[in-house]
């Protein structure tokens, strides 16, 4: 990306990371999900949204399909406009955690430079979680009929059938959703938000 901005300063704000903390209750960070199209992005990201503000956090999911009607509805499936894409949403969430949201962000992300990029954007903790389930279980599952479509030639760069997937060598998180149920998935994810979002000296289940 060419940088056109010029004259620019930053402003600080008068209200602290730890004082918006300190208000919800636990830190503000990004939980970053990627995984092949039907790994479960959308599945668990919705369901942990529901639980979490149950339980009273601050939470939010940036997803790939609706991202892609508003923000990024001007680009397309090709590297440079997936990469274009994923820097849009890594600069988004990085908003929302320094705002003291949980984000969950749910994008196929298939690069290991964009993700990379997207944990740079992040000031607050930014957490990989790798949704893991081999191409075979993804293709079977089509929730979307997609896969059909892209090996009948009708989607091009659908990853893992004519774009790359490049998977995570150090996720900070794995869930292999081929062998765990959605429930099953779900406690591992809200156990490790609970861990990873708390306060110090504050009670996780708080
Ligand atoms: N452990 C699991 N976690 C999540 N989903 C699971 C699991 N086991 C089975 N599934 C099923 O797999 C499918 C996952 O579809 P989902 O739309 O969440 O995928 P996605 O990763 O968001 O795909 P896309 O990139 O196309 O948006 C659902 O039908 C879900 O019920
Ligand atoms: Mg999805």
């Amino acid at each position: 990306m060419t940088v056109k901005s010029t004259n620019i300063t930053t402003v600080a704000h008068r209200v602290t990371k730890e004082a918006r903390w300190r208000a919800n209750g636990h830190k503000g960070g990004v939980l970053w999900f990627t995984g092949l199209s039907g790994s479960g992005k959308t599945t668990l990201a919705f369901e942990l949204e529901r639980g979490l503000h149950e339980k009273g956090r601050r939470v939010y999911v940036l997803d790939g399909d609706n991202v892609r009607q508003g923000l990024s509805a001007d680009l397309g499936f090709s590297p440079g406009e997936r990469t274009e894409n994923i820097r849009r949403i890594g600069e988004v969430a990085a908003l929302f955690a320094d705002a003291g949201y949980i984000v969950i962000t749910a994008f196929i992300s298939p690069y290991r430079r964009d993700r990379r990029q997207a944990r740079r954007a992040a000031v607050d903790p930014f957490h990989l979680v790798h949704l893991s389930a081999p191409l075979e279980v993804c293709e079977k599952r089509d929730p979307r009929g997609l896969y059909k479509k892209a090996r009948r030639g009708e989607i091009a760069d659908f990853t893992g059938v004519s774009a790359p997937y490049e998977a995570p060598e150090h996720p900070d998180l794995l869930i292999d959703t081929a062998r765990l149920s959605v429930d099953e998935s779900l406690a591992l994810l809200t156990d490790y938000v609970d861990r990873c979002f708390a306060l110090p000296g504050r009670d996780a289940e708080g």
